[in-house]
């Protein structure tokens, strides 16, 4: 699983770098999808019930599952989520960033910022005996503490032989309630993170989710393995 995760990484890292004002979502996806083709590995996204690119890529109110478009220009100020995986000898490896286009106003920034701090926070929780609650109020507070909203529709999960496995891993909840972590797991822990109200829709596109109220959302992911003295993160 760390391979996955390390070829995970490295095409979220060549997309990073592909982000700025006048490149289209498409752009990133034939830059990812090109790097795969060089490495031989296989998509985890592409063709999951028929989702049909290798990245997700959600611009600005967008919260997950937006789809990379030619048409889709980005430009400074904007926001980019991108959220990839990758199967290798059958494990799966899934993370996300959130990335600025040029420069970006201050609560954008303070969005990004929190979003990312509150997946170290979730990822600081695991270990040995920890619960999913533990996991989930340690996020939720470092959102809440800024003012903005945990996305409840979406949540992290188990992954291994495939993407989504049990349990699901919310980014909200109660410490000491929830799931026992054990050594040997691995999670994938992705808060999604709204700068106003949590409630999403999804487009009639049937995948691109969006913030309702139209706020900015961002998006953090990493793949993490529950270890012996506390946890290894699969996709840094
Ligand atoms: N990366 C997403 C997750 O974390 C899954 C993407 S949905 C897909 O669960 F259909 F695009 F694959
Ligand atoms: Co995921």
């Amino acid at each position: 699983m760390r391979r996955a995760g390390q070829v995970t990484r490295e095409v979220l890292e060549l997309v990073r770098s592909k982000v700025k004002p006048g490149a289209t979502t498409f752009d990133l996806e034939k830059a990812a999808e090109a790097r795969l083709k060089a490495l031989g590995v296989k998509a985890a996204f592409k063709g999951y019930h028929g989702y049909p690119c290798v990245l997700c890529t959600s611009v600005n109110s967008e919260v997950v599952h937006g789809i990379p478009s030619p048409k889709r220009v980005l430009k400074e100020g904007d926001i980019v989520s991108v959220d990839f995986g990758v199967v290798v000898d059958g494990y799966y490896g899934d993370a996300a960033i959130t990335v600025p286009v040029g420069t970006i106003d201050e609560k954008a920034a303070r969005l990004l910022k929190t979003t990312e701090e509150s997946l170290k926070a979730g990822i600081a929780a695991v270990r040995p005996g920890a619960t999913l609650g533990d996991v989930g109020s340690a996020v939720q507070k470092v959102v809440e503490g800024q003012g903005f909203s945990v996305v409840r529709d979406f949540v992290g999960h188990g992954i291994g032989v495939h993407m989504h496995e049990d349990p699901q891993v919310p980014n909200f909840g109660e410490a000491g309630q929830g799931m026992k972590l054990k050594t040997g797991m691995v999670i994938a822990i992705e808060p999604m993170v709204n700068a106003g109200k949590p409630d999403v829709k999804v487009l009639d596109d049937g995948w691109t989710a969006v913030a309702a109220d139209g706020s900015m959302s961002a998006h953090f992911e990493q793949t993490v393995a529950v270890t012996a003295t506390g946890v290894r993160i699969l996709t840094e």
